[in-house]
């Protein structure tokens, strides 16, 4: 198992390439199950959530190519198996994500239940709630979530929680239902909004992705597409803040810059010179100490707990007192632990970190947790003196393509070297 070895105190300079969205790519590929021809998804991420989705849609029978620039081909016709093993659901929970697709397309989907995770409860019954409401009879069995169904019905569907993959799960089932579904209360992340125009590219009815209440007009069949996924707006963020807790000047490229309005404002809170053009991003942060600054995490378009550590890394270091409070997921907070062996002052008090700002970081050993926990650590890292180990690397590897790349481009001392 690898590990990051990073030698702190270098602010960092220079441009990076923001790569595609993991959690737009997922459930795009998922949502190539409906189509009757080949899907071609372009600006793909090389991460290993990507490789786990891959291997899933292999595993159905689904024929899928994948070239160097990594544009993969789906084929959903050759699918003859309509499940979701327990061995790949519990290294990636998005897998949930082939439910709705494979209930909807081939009237049955046998998917692993998730289980628990490093980071909440995350209970999947709104999807499951959802698909029953769309006509779909569901029983677990065995720890398998099973679903079958002849055709699905659209229905008027009120999410109990604003739920990502769950208004996913449910928009792509309602694409091949008959009649209209209504889905309110839906999550109106950037993601939702490029799955919709994806299955617009096939062919689906849909209606206001992007905001509270979807409207689907269910469609017979679904042909191919090629389609290019947007950029990742938690990558972005993760290097901007890099820039910033570094004292650097950090140009992203290739992003979209109205995705990440809370961010951009908690940037400039905290101090950073903040410059947006059409497709960049740049922060500025030399020759001052961050600022601290109050986060709350919220669904989109307020600030994103997939944020939430990499801003209490940035706390850490700077001027004042700054509160963290995470709304989303009970147990995210993980890495404020492990940010306390790097000499960080947190106090925990149920769902609310509370961060006194000190001059500086020592250099530890410490463990990712989660995927966003561990990019927290590695920004810590950037900033502790000495070296900082950041250990179970493996989750980085999820969801940051070549983050080491990248972030030595942008002058960082880090290499990754074997455990
Ligand atoms: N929830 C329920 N019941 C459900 C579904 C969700 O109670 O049936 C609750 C969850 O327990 C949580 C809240 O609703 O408290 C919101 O969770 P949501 O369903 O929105 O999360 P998700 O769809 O499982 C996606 C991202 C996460 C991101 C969250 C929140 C993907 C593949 N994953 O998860 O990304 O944190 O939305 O924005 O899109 C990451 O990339 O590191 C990551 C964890």
């Amino acid at each position: 198992m690898d590990k990051l070895q990073i030698q702190g105190g270098v602010p960092l300079e220079g441009e990076v390439r923001i790569s595609g969205a993991k959690n737009a790519t997922l459930p795009i590929l998922a949502g190539a199950l409906l189509s009757d021809g080949p899907v071609v998804v372009g600006n793909v991420p090389h991460l290993k959530d990507v490789t786990t989705t891959v291997e899933l849609l292999g595993g159905m029978g689904a024929t899928v190519t994948v070239d160097e620039r990594m544009r993969i081909e789906v084929d959903a016709t050759t699918v003859r198996d309509y499940s979701a093993p327990y061995e790949l659901v519990k290294t990636m929970r998005a897998s949930i994500l082939v439910l709705g697709p494979l209930v909807a397309r081939f009237g049955r989907a046998d998917v692993s239940l998730p289980g628990g995770c490093a980071i909440g409860a995350r209970p999947v019954n709104i999807h499951v709630a959802g698909l029953q409401a769309l006509g779909a009879d569901i029983t677990i069995d065995g720890g398998y979530i099973r679903a079958r169904a002849d055709r699905l019905r659209g229905a008027r569907l009120v999410l109990d929680t604003v739920t990502v993959t769950g208004t996913e799960n449910l928009m792509m089932a309602a694409t091949l239902a008959k009649g209209e579904t209504v889905i309110e209360n839906a999550a109106r992340e950037p993601e939702v909004v490029d799955l919709a125009n994806f299955l617009i590219s096939m062919g689906a009815k849909i209606q206001g992705a992007g905001s509270d209440k979807i409207v689907v007009q269910g469609v017979e069949r679904l042909r191919g597409t090629h389609y290019e996924v947007l950029p990742d707006r938690i990558e972005s963020g993760t290097y901007l803040v890099a820039g910033a807790i570094t004292g650097g000047h950090v140009r992203i490229k290739n992003t979209r810059p109205d995705h990440l309005d809370a961010v951009l404002m908690k940037l400039q809170e905290a101090g950073a010179t903040v410059g947006v053009g059409d497709t960049w991003v740049e922060v500025d942060m030399r020759g001052r100490r961050p600022r601290a600054v109050d986060v709350r995490t919220a669904p989109y378009p307020a600030f994103p707990t997939d944020m939430q550590a990499q801003f209490a890394a940035l706390n850490t270091v700077a001027s004042g007192v700054g509160t963290i409070i995470e709304t989303i997921f009970e147990n995210r907070f993980m890495h404020m632990l492990e940010m306390r062996r790097l000499g960080a002052e947190i106090r925990l008090e149920g769902n609310t970190a509370i961060i006194h700002g000190v001059k500086r970081l020592t250099a530890a050993p410490v463990m990712a947790t989660d995927l966003r926990a561990s990019a927290s650590l590695v920004l810590a890292g950037l900033v502790a003196e000495g070296r900082t180990e950041v250990e179970r690397i493996y989750h980085i590897d999820r969801g940051y393509e070549a983050i080491e790349e990248k972030l030595a481009q942008l002058g960082a001392q880090i290499k990754r070297v074997p455990n």
